[in-house]
């Protein structure tokens, strides 16, 4: 069985061919160097940036598969949540496709192709796990017993995790997208320099707060500019100890929410997921707790159509597909 992924929900176009869970092909086209100058995703950009590449990409992601559109089963494609015009235009290419062809059509949930993402590559991984979705718009805590059943643990009371990376990025004229950017510049930098305080709740409680460690950052800059000490070194320091009081925050997070659910393994997904110290010091903390542990390949990390087709396989097992009222939804959460 071949499925066609097609993920259009933010600021990537995207497609992917997968057969048996497999990634065959995965294009991903991103539209970075159009919104970097406005420091943030401009929606109206957004799906018409996609609306100019959404049929190369899929051409692109035949090609590569090595598939003719003969050999595609099923169209799966993200259908929320996301910026509306922009999942729209996936939708609707999505939809003129399976009409054209005779084919199903599979909407797929975002959040759910990042927390399933890991299994393109380790198809074998345990249930019941605990999984971390941590990208630019959701830092969401799931319990998962199995393939479509989902609990939401906990989830970010303000911003998500890379909105502050992003959001801290800016403030120290790094640009946009900030995650990468702060991770570069960390390596540089020493991670004890400044030390954050983490938000408080109960134990039992697995939310997530960021806007206090932002706000922090901004402070610390506004009053080492104050005083003249802003340099390399300074801004290194200050972005080195923000990644490690963020990824500090989110590995005691995930891991206790393991240790309380005795899962078997934890899984981390989504674009801060691409974190290198995040995925170093989960992979240590998983090992000391015995716990199995995947996190994605980058490129599986960040958005991608893979993980939305790999979901669509899944559905289409379970005989499970969309008709063609399916729309776009802005906000949805699993599992709740
Ligand atoms: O999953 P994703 O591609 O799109 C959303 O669904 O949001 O995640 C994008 C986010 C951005 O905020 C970006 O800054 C962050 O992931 N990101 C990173 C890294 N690479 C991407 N954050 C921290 N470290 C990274 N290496
Ligand atoms: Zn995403």
């Amino acid at each position: 069985m071949k499925v066609l992924g097609i993920e259009s929900s933010c600021d990537e176009t995207a497609a992917s061919v997968v057969e048996h869970g497999r990634a065959l092909s995965n294009i991903v086209a991103s539209q970075h160097e159009v919104h970097a100058r406005f420091g943030g995703v401009v929606p109206e950009l957004a799906s018409r940036r996609h609306v100019e590449v959404i049929i190369p990409v899929i051409e692109q992601a035949l090609a590569q598969a090595k598939t003719s559109w003969e050999e595609i089963d099923a169209i799966a494609v993200t259908s929320a949540p996301g910026l509306l015009g922009a999942l729209l235009v996936g939708i609707s290419v999505a939809k003129s496709l399976a009409l054209a062809r005779n084919l199903p059509l599979i909407g797929v949930n975002h959040l759910e192709a990042h927390l399933n993402a890991p299994f393109l590559e380790q198809p074998d991984f345990p249930h019941p796990y605990v999984g971390l979705v941590v990208s630019g718009g959701h830092t969401s805590l799931y319990h998962v017993k199995d393939f479509g059943d989902y609990h939401l643990l906990g989830a970010t009371r303000d911003d998500a995790a890379g909105e502050a990376f992003d959001k801290a990025a800016i403030l120290l004229g790094l640009g946009y997208p900030g995650g990468p950017r702060i991770d570069a510049l960390s390596k540089q930098g020493n991670a004890r320099a400044f030390r954050f305080t983490k938000p408080k709740f109960s134990d039992s409680n697995f939310d997530f707060s960021f806007s206090g460690y932002k706000t922090a950052v901004r402070l610390l800059y506004q009053k080492a500019e104050e005083t003249g000490l802003v340099d390399e070194k300074f801004k290194a320091d200050l972005a080195a100890s923000f990644q490690q009081a963020l990824v500090d925050f989110l590995t005691e997070r995930l891991m206790s929410a393991a240790q309380m659910l005795g899962a078997k393994g934890v899984v981390l997904s989504g674009g801060v997921a691409a974190n290198r110290t995040l995925r170093e010091q989960v992979k240590l903390e998983a090992e000391k707790n015995n716990f199995r542990f995947v996190v994605p390949a980058m490129n599986l990390c960040t958005d991608n159509a893979a993980m939305i087709a790999y979901v669509g396989e899944q559905y289409l097992k379970r005989g499970k597909r969309s008709d063609f009222s399916l729309g776009a939804t802005a906000n949805q959460e699993i599992g709740l």
